[in-house]
């Protein structure tokens, strides 16, 4: 069949992959894709976001099934678009309903279903700019670090953690009273600090039953030993060492269980991926937060690990009988480094001539922010390319990561040397 895969980063180069290692897709568009997706798949100039395009594309070239890689085009509700027009409603939608991308598209939303289902998380409260004081009051009676959410999408940006409390109150302010996040920080959830290590852990369901995929743990911070701002990654590993059977069996009962059954009785339509960030307090598991896709670069590690048919895994999602099939899982271990433009997370630049691609040996370099010009591959984002490689642990896969990253150059390239430091 003819699979279109919406987006364009490291996540979508790896599940295109996968998806084109299956002999149940004849032929893969991604859009809009990036130069390595454009290797072994059809890139398309579309905008996950433009509904209307998407659907003449679809139906121009037959495709038969959607798979959905960044949380945007879910949370602007592309699935109920399938659902609800009759010319599309029969073509699968690998992603949850509009209702369901809520987990992510809203962090209150998240907390009140957190807590409806028992699950363990921080113990939070949500104000507005109505209620600016008693946030102000409620951060007076916890103590610091203080944790403050924006509601809405921020790009990864909206969490703020500060460690003085007239701080706290003056950015809980400036989220909720300036928008400082725009309409995203009308809303802002306050809650208590987790001192831990955190892991996520992803789960495939058609709403009824689900499988759990491999864990893994990313590195979030530009800088060695965690330190800097925020990136959106900058490597993986998987499995995840501390993330042992008692403790999975625990995610599993005390997160995975009630989230499925808590979608089910809400009547929440969900067939894809939900990724669960969570922290392990001493030895139990807290969730931090949902996301309603793939985790990125945590997928660069994740689907390498999966050796079942993915398409056919995603059929089983959309007809509802994941219950009846099987997940094999490659006992290796699976890491990626990521190569990233100078000055990221702030401003950097693109179109640098990337060199040395070609060396790549024992490793699959999956292409993060890439386009051509001019007959060669140049930087096009801040994330530029992720490097995997399996071992028989953390340890020897990096190693391979890191032999490959060597021989890969451009002008100002960056990564971090030190990923596994804490495990
Ligand atoms: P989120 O976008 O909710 O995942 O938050 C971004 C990051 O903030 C997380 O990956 C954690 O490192 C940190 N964080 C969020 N909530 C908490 C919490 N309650 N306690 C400690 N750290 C947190
Ligand atoms: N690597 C974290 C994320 O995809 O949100």
């Amino acid at each position: 069949m003819n699979i279109l895969l919406l987006g364009s980063g490291g996540r979508e180069h790896a599940l295109a992959w996968k998806i084109t290692q299956s002999t149940k897709c004849s032929k893969l568009f991604v859009a809009p894709g990036n130069a390595g997706i454009g290797n072994i798949a059809t890139n398309v100039a579309l905008n996950p976001t433009d509904f209307n395009a998407v659907k003449q594309f679809v139906l121009d070239n037959h495709v038969e099934m959607v798979v959905v890689g960044p949380e945007d085009p879910l949370v602007k509700g592309i699935y109920d678009f399938f659902k609800n027009d009759t010319a599309l409603n029969s073509i699968p939608v690998i992603g949850p309903s509009q209702h369901g991308a809520q987990l992510e598209g809203s962090k209150e939303f998240a907390k009140q279903f957190l807590v409806k289902n028992n699950i363990p998380t921080a113990k939070y409260q949500a104000f507005t700019k109505d209620t600016v004081d008693a946030g102000c009051a409620f951060l007076a009676t916890l103590q610091p670090p203080y944790v403050l959410k924006a509601d809405g999408l921020a790009a990864g940006k909206g969490v703020v953690i500060l460690n003085d409390l007239n701080d706290a109150q003056e950015e809980l302010k400036n989220m909720l009273v300036d928008a400082k996040f725009g309409d995203a920080s009308s809303k802002v959830v306050i809650e208590e600090f987790l001192d831990g290590i955190e892991l996520s852990c992803f789960v495939l369901t058609d709403g009824k039953s689900y499988k759990i995929l491999p864990t893994a743990k990313d590195y979030k911070r530009i800088g060695e030993g965690d330190t800097g701002l925020n990136t959106g990654g900058m490597g993986a590993v998987s499995p995840v060492p501390f993330a042992n059977e008692e403790f999975m069996q625990k995610v599993e009962q005390q997160i995975v269980i009630p989230t499925i059954n808590g979608l089910k009785n809400d009547a929440i339509e969900y067939k894809g991926f939900v990724f669960i960030g969570l922290i392990k307090v001493g030895d139990n598991p807290f969730v931090i937060e949902y996301n309603v896709r793939m985790g990125d670069p945590e997928t660069e590690v994740v689907i390498p690990r999966i050796k079942s048919d993915i398409v056919e895994l995603f059929q089983a999602v959309a007809n509802e009988t994941l219950e009846n099939t099987v997940l094999e899982i490659d006992e290796r271990t699976a890491t990626t480094v990521m190569i990233v433009s100078g000055g990221y997370p702030e401003d950097y630049e693109k179109g640098k001539v990337i060199s040395g691609l070609d060396q790549v040996k024992n490793s699959i370099v999956f292409h993060a922010g890439t386009a051509e010009k001019d007959g060669n591959v140049v930087t096009n984002g801040g994330r530029v390319i992720a490097v995997t490689s399996y071992g028989n642990n953390f340890k020897e896969a990096l190693k391979q990561s890191y032999e490959n990253v060597e021989k890969i150059n451009f002008d100002k390239k960056y990564f971090r040397t030190d990923l596994g430091f804490d495990l």
